[in-house]
């Protein structure tokens, strides 16, 4: 059975999409695993960055969260061997509309379910908020993984984030585990970067992935080539940090 990690912080530019993407290949290129990426953020991006034209298909999550189309027909092999289920900003306009829907909270849950003996890991890029879709992502999930950037504000954001997954805990009664929180965006150059990663290592203990993502122009330019860092930069920091990544959340169980 699939393992299910959404890649969550309501705080933007954390690097979820940066990293749902380039683990998802990593995943599959280096361990062999069938991987199914779900875009639950009507941005688009991981879909994108795995060189899915967002603009131009004819199915996406939204048609199958208003039970209009099977998710099977929605799924888009891509040429890094991730399968994808893409969204664009026409899911946004279903925000609302979803959110007067009982059971809305499980909407995601429900549509994955189908496919779910399909693959290994089933990696969910959250929106940077805390609405009903992010709240699927986080239902649907066993796990989650969270980046923080290294900036103060990305510490503060640390309380918003625990608040939403008691949430889920307590209100909504599903024992989503923390899978490990990331620190991406590290520049070595700079103070703020060590003493944010100081004071989460103090916050989150063994919660913490040992990798740390560099920041890295190569991880920035990646997707502007429709590739992972693995293909694009293969001996840089960036792809070694990944590759780092993938075999800790392989080993999560
Ligand atoms: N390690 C890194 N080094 C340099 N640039 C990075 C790194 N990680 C991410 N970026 C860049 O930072 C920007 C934000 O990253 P990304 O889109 O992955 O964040 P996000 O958390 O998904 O954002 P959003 O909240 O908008 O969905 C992108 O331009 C991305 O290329
Ligand atoms: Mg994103």
């Amino acid at each position: 059975m699939a393992r299910k990690l959404a890649v969550f912080n309501m705080k933007g530019g954390v690097a979820k999409s940066t990293t749902a993407y380039n683990l998802a290949v990593g995943l599959v290129k280096f361990k062999k695993q069938r991987v199914l990426v779900v875009d639950i953020d009507p941005q688009g991006n991981a879909g994108a960055a795995l060189g899915i034209p967002i603009w131009q298909i004819d199915f996406q999550l939204k048609d199958v969260l208003q039970h209009k189309t099977p998710i099977a027909q929605v799924v888009v092999s891509t040429a890094s061997g991730v399968d994808v289920v893409p969204s664009n900003i026409l899911l946004a306009e279903e925000e609302i509309p979803i959110s007067g829907r009982p059971g809305r909270e499980m909407l995601l849950k429900k549509a994955i379910a189908p496919v779910l003996d399909k693959y290994d890991f089933v990696l969910i890029d959250c929106p940077p908020n805390i609405g009903v879709f992010a709240i699927n992502a986080l239902m649907a999930s066993d796990g989650v993984i969270i980046p923080v950037d290294m900036s103060y504000l990305g510490l503060l954001g640390i309380q918003g984030i625990e608040r939403a997954l008691a949430l889920v805990r307590e209100q909504l009664e599903h024992p989503i585990a923390i899978a490990g929180v990331l620190a991406t965006r590290y520049d070595r150059r700079n103070n703020l970067s060590k003493e944010v990663l100081d004071a989460l290592t103090n916050h989150f203990g063994d919660k913490m992935f040992k990798t740390v993502i560099p920041e890295t122009v190569k991880i920035r330019e990646a997707p502007s080539h429709g590739q992972s860092i693995f293909e694009y930069d293969p001996n840089g920091v960036g792809a070694i940090a990944y590759r780092d990544l993938v075999n800790e959340v392989y080993k999560w169980q």
